[in-house]
């Protein structure tokens, strides 16, 4: 996924936008990305990826998380809504049509204020 591809299909917010977030507002929850631009707030799809942004950022200096290209996300959240995972709100990026290739794994779209492991 480029910086600026859609991280938030549901309300346009892009990787550049989210990292820029947690660059500069530092949040101390993965629950506060809500406040940038609403990302994680519509059909939940992209919590996940939000979480690991920013477990990456509360990690100072780890390697930010490799994401799945625009194609192949946007074709995972498509499979992740028509199973129920959630309901993308008026005006969000539309489902992509059918893939074609059988499908694969979903990430699991967890709460974004899930308590944060530690070791
Ligand atoms: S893609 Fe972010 S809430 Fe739907």
């Amino acid at each position: 996924m480029n910086f600026d591809d859609e991280l938030c299909l549901c309300f346009h917010v892009t990787k550049r936008k989210v990292v820029n977030y947690l660059r500069v507002e530092k949040p101390s929850r993965p629950g506060q990305l809500s406040d940038c631009f609403g990302a994680g707030t519509g059909c939940g799809w992209c919590r996940p990826f939000l979480v690991k942004l920013w477990e990456a950022a509360a990690a100072e200096g780890e390697q930010a998380p490799e994401l799945p290209t625009a194609g192949e996300y946007a074709a995972e959240r498509a499979r992740y809504v028509r199973a129920g995972g959630g309901t993308p709100p008026p005006g969000a990026t539309p489902v992509v049509a059918e893939p074609t290739d059988g499908g694969g794994a979903l990430p699991q779209a967890s709460s974004l204020d899930a308590p944060k492991e530690t070791s």
